[in-house]
């Protein structure tokens, strides 16, 4: 017997094998069930997503022998004839090859015919945004008002090609593909009716390089059992797809985590040379890196990125993102591949770049510990000021008089080695000889230091204009006059 491809032989029966499309398929079942089907419909979606599938389907529920159902038996000649595509009053128009005002006339000459066997007719218009302008508007007033028991479906993957005159006139379903899960439970499937063995993760990848119709994931599964001679193994379809293999992936990680630079280097050289698509290579691991980052970040742990620093691998995936989009544009991709791999080289100085920032911080709190040093210093002012108190009062009671009054006035300065007293030039030949006597108190040497009071400037107002003069040119007085 021939073979038959499994997009064919699993082509789905009735709406309960119909994936992906569950809103679609509600709606339709309760039109059917509720006798509220419309007579035109646009379905719109990609290739092998299930439009023709699903007019089928409808076309079955509406001409079963059982009657009109959302259920059709499958087993009746109407059923059957209708999954043969012999079933004579479902017309399959290619609008692509009958696409002129001609084959929509003879179309509309037929509609006013009785069915030939079943209760409606179904119009399967495939490809219908291929249509002509003549065509779609002899098309109109026919979707408008058909003679009952006919029933359109405008089937399209190019639904902005569909006037809006038709659009208007039908209700439009959109078809989109399965997600990939869908796909590898659908994949899953048929293998274990075909009792084909299979490794889980082999339909992983292969779901995952289907991108999206489920006719081609039907065609991958077929070429996968072809290639994998009977079994679908991780191996077998890597192989097959071109798809570098999983560990050589992890090693790549491996080596990233060590920016070991000279070995990714020869590691992407080696990849070239034996004819891998370093595109699927580099996909393969941006997905793993992302995999991993994510776990890094959320969970705290990562098999291969485990106790590195999660904020440089944020700027690596983000750096090689970067790279995929470019190196498709490149001459030479696995220049751009490598070129990536060369700067991580300065990682390093990335790192350093965030010390610095961290540094900034603890330069900051260095900033506040100064504060607390500025603290430091006042308590320590205010002890020695306490100290000096103390040293004042005995001076006080042991001399009085003038010596001690003075004092008590004056400025006293404490340095590392000294006190410093500042005392007014006019009183210090009072007390100049007296030094000798406060000495004793103070717990170390004292130095009498004379404030020079220049008379003039200090009881004369200067003018405004000496300030601004001083201000601007940072100078002090040195003699004023008054005129
Ligand atoms: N939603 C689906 N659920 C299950 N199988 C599907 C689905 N869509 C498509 N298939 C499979 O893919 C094959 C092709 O589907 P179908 O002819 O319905 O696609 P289509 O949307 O009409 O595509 P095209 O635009 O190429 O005509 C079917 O035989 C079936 O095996
Ligand atoms: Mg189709
Ligand atoms: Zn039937």
């Amino acid at each position: 017997m021939a073979y038959v491809a499994f997009s064919r032989k699993y082509r789905p029966k009735d709406f309960s094998q119909v994936i992906g499309q569950e809103a679609i398929v509600k709606t339709l079942k309760n039109a059917i069930e509720l006798g509220r089907l419309t007579h035109a419909y646009i379905f719109a979606g990609p290739r092998g997503v299930g439009k023709t599938t699903v007019s089928r389907i409808i076309t079955k529920c509406l001409n079963c022998e059982t009657g009109i159902t959302s259920q059709p038996c499958n087993k009746c000649e109407n059923c059957l004839e209708v999954d043969k595509g012999s079933f004579p009053d479902m017309y399959e128009i290619d609008a692509a090859s009958n696409r002129g005002i001609d084959d929509i006339r003879a179309l509309k000459e037929n509609i006013n015919y009785a069915p030939i066997k079943g209760r409606y007719k179904v119009y399967i218009i495939d490809e219908a945004h291929m249509l002509t302008r003549e065509a779609f508007n002899a098309l109109l007033k026919t979707l408008e008002e058909p003679p009952p028991n006919n029933i359109f479906i405008l089937a399209t993957t190019e639904l902005h090609k569909i006037p809006d005159t038709i659009k208007s006139r039908c209700q439009t379903f959109l078809f989109k593909p399965p997600n990939q899960n869908q796909i590898k439970e659908y994949m899953k499937k048929i293998l274990e009716n075909e009792g084909i063995e299979y490794e889980e993760e082999a339909l992983d990848i292969l779901s995952k390089s289907s991108e999206g119709g489920v006719r081609d994931s039907a065609s991958l599964l077929d070429q996968a059992v072809t290639y994998g001679r009977g079994s679908v193994t991780v191996k077998s379809v890597e192989q097959m797809l071109g798809i570098v293999p999983h560990n050589y992936v992890e090693k790549f990680l491996q080596l990233i985590k060590n920016l070991d630079i000279e070995n990714l280097i020869k590691k992407i050289e080696k990849l070239d040379r034996e004819g891998f698509d370093l595109h699927v290579f580099w996909k393969q691991v941006i997905d793993s890196i992302h995999k991993e980052l994510i776990e890094l970040v959320l969970n705290g742990d990562s098999k291969i990125f485990e106790g590195s620093d999660s904020k440089a691998l944020i700027y690596i995936l983000d750096l090689f993102n970067k790279t995929y989009i470019q190196a498709r544009n490149s001459p030479i991709p696995k220049n751009a591949y490598q070129l990536a791999v060369l700067k991580l080289k300065y990682i390093d100085s990335i790192k350093k770049i965030e010390d610095i920032l961290q540094g900034s911080k603890s330069f900051e709190l260095k900033a506040d510990l100064r504060v607390d040093g500025k603290e430091d210093k006042k308590k320590r002012d205010e002890s020695v000021e306490s100290d000096i108190k103390t040293i004042l009062n005995r001076i006080r009671k042991d001399i009085g008089g003038i010596v001690s009054s003075t004092l008590e006035k004056s400025k006293i300065e404490e340095t590392e080695d000294r006190f410093i007293i500042h005392i007014d030039d006019s009183i210090l030949p009072f007390i100049k000889d007296k030094i000798a006597a406060i000495h004793k108190y103070f717990p170390k040497s004292v130095e009498l230091r004379e404030i020079k009071k220049d008379k003039k400037t200090k009881n004369k107002k200067r003018d405004g204009s000496v300030d601004k003069a001083l201000e601007l040119f940072q100078g002090k007085v040195i003699k004023y006059e008054e005129e």
